[in-house]
């Protein structure tokens, strides 16, 4: 988009679409030009605020034959860029459509607007005695929308898989304006191409979703949550595979002392284990009577005897669930005022502790200056790298190091057969290196799907593919 003449495209754009809500206050333009990585200056043309799909229909046809470049715009909890507009775009907020518009209790499901929280959703399924089981930290802001263009994540993929599993349809506005209706809410469906899997984890750069029909899960048992501290690394798959072979696990979440210590600093709580530990592991299982929790405690001691874990504490009630998942889920937000470098890694499960090891040597030879902070889904073999600078090292210079420490630490899980982004997706920061994770073949048939969906390339620009194309 060429802002030199953005108060010509701005009136361009309104009378291309009358019916639109669309802002260029200031304080909207900062607040929706951004997302929660916040390492770039919002600089957004203006935000439009669609109400329904002929909303987005108009906007999206305007933006195509105008070149405008537009960025997709849900919860902008998102960690790696993917809902920045630092450079004229429109953003195309999902604000305004948070509607449930069906719920069919036969199929277990619901269709929703795009705009819809994730918290609203799981609220919505508990009400009507269902379940809605991708939970993360930011479940309270995030939107549904959003969630499907990263296939988020979060703590129970172990059990319950990504935001993909959950997809059963999608309403998608593609670049050209065009309306597709994917899958329609199918369990069952063998007629071609399943067009709805390309949407999602696609970053809002093949199309805008502005509904989607989503499957709910019965209510799962009563969880219990254990928090164990581990004597060291080699214990870590020692203990996953011995719970795992035990109690029906439904997270199995791991931090360091370092992240240990900035949860505890950073939300005023006392360290949850007397014995100070490398590694704590927030463990959850499904847990209907005394028998499960029996086996659980069978499965501490066998760790204990063992020698792999030196600690432990299992809560007695939901409220102390409640209370050792704060130890986890809390880390990301007590370290965000040092601003990290956020990395989310992934491996197969089976070479998580030769990763973690590789990593932390090769991170301690190029940055021994550093923090680094580690935390994630151990159970997923997702792992969250945070790279913190020293204090006083100013913003471009630090993203400047993080970017050489980058390609040594991308080059290190490209050889270990891992993925750079696991949950987060690439966005704006990471997708420099889409190469590090996808072959050259792979991208050149991911650029060919762009352009069937986004032939003016307006959708998302800088996205999941690096600027140069
Ligand atoms: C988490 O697992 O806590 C989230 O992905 C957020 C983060 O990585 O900081
Ligand atoms: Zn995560």
């Amino acid at each position: 988009m060429n802002t030199r003449n953005a108060p010509g495209a701005l009136r361009e754009l309104q009378s291309a679409c009358p019916d639109v809500e669309i802002s260029t206050e200031p304080a909207v333009l900062e607040s929706h030009g951004l997302d929660w990585t916040r390492f770039r200056d919002p600089a957004p043309l203006a935000v439009a605020f669609p109400r329904k799909l002929e909303d987005v229909q108009a906007l999206v046809r305007h933006a195509c034959g105008a070149g405008l470049a537009i960025v997709p715009s849900g919860g902008r909890t998102g960690l790696s860029g993917g809902a920045v507009a630092a450079g004229g775009e429109l953003v195309v907020s999902f604000d305004r459509m948070r509607q449930m518009l069906e719920f069919d209790p036969v199929d277990a499901s619901i269709r929703v607007e795009a705009g819809m929280t994730t918290g609203a959703v799981q609220e919505f399924a508990a009400a009507n005695d269902l379940y809605y089981p991708v939970s993360f930290a930011s479940e309270g802001t995030s939107q549904i929308g959003g969630n499907i263009a990263t296939n988020a994540g979060g703590i129970r993929v172990l059990r319950h898989g990504l935001t993909r599993e959950r997809v059963t349809g999608l309403k998608v506005v593609t670049g050209t304006g065009a309306v597709l209706e994917c899958n329609r809410g199918l369990i069952k469906n063998a007629s071609g191409y399943d067009l709805r899997h390309l949407f999602i984890g696609s970053e809002g750069t093949l199309g805008l979703i502005v509904e989607a029909t989503l499957r709910l899960e019965r209510r799962p048992p009563p969880g219990k949550v254990m928090l164990l501290g581990l004597t060291g690394l080699d214990a870590l798959m020692n203990v996953f595979s011995d719970l795992r072979r035990t109690v029906a696990l439904s997270a199995f979440e791991f931090l360091t002392d370092k992240a240990l210590a900035h949860v505890c600093a950073g939300h005023e709580l006392s360290r949850p284990l007397e014995t100070e530990c490398p590694l704590y592991v927030v463990a959850e299982f499904d847990c209907p009577g005394d028998e499960a929790e029996e086996a659980a405690l069978a499965s501490f001691e066998r760790g204990v005897e063992r020698g792999w874990l030196a600690d432990g504490i299992i809560a007695q009630s939901a409220a102390q669930n409640a209370e050792l998942w704060r130890y986890r889920e809390g880390i990301s937000e007590s370290i965000t005022a040092l601003r990290p470098y956020k990395n989310d890694l992934s491996v197969r499960i089976s070479r998580v502790p030769e990763f973690l090891q590789r990593m932390d040597a090769l991170v301690a030879e190029i940055a021994s200056d550093y923090e680094v902070v580690w935390y994630g889904h151990i159970g997923d073999g997702n792992l969250h790298m945070n790279i913190i600078g020293p204090e006083g090292l100013g913003p471009d210079e630090f993203e400047a190091r993080c970017h050489e420490i980058s390609n040594r630490t991308y080059a290190l899980t490209e050889e270990m057969g891992g993925s750079i982004s696991a949950e987060h997706g690439l966005g704006l920061l990471k997708s420099p290196w889409l190469g590090r994770a996808r072959s050259a073949a792979e991208i050149e048939a991911m650029r060919a799907i762009k352009r069937v969906f986004d032939p003016a390339g307006i959708l998302n620009p800088g996205k999941l593919f690096p600027n140069d194309g």
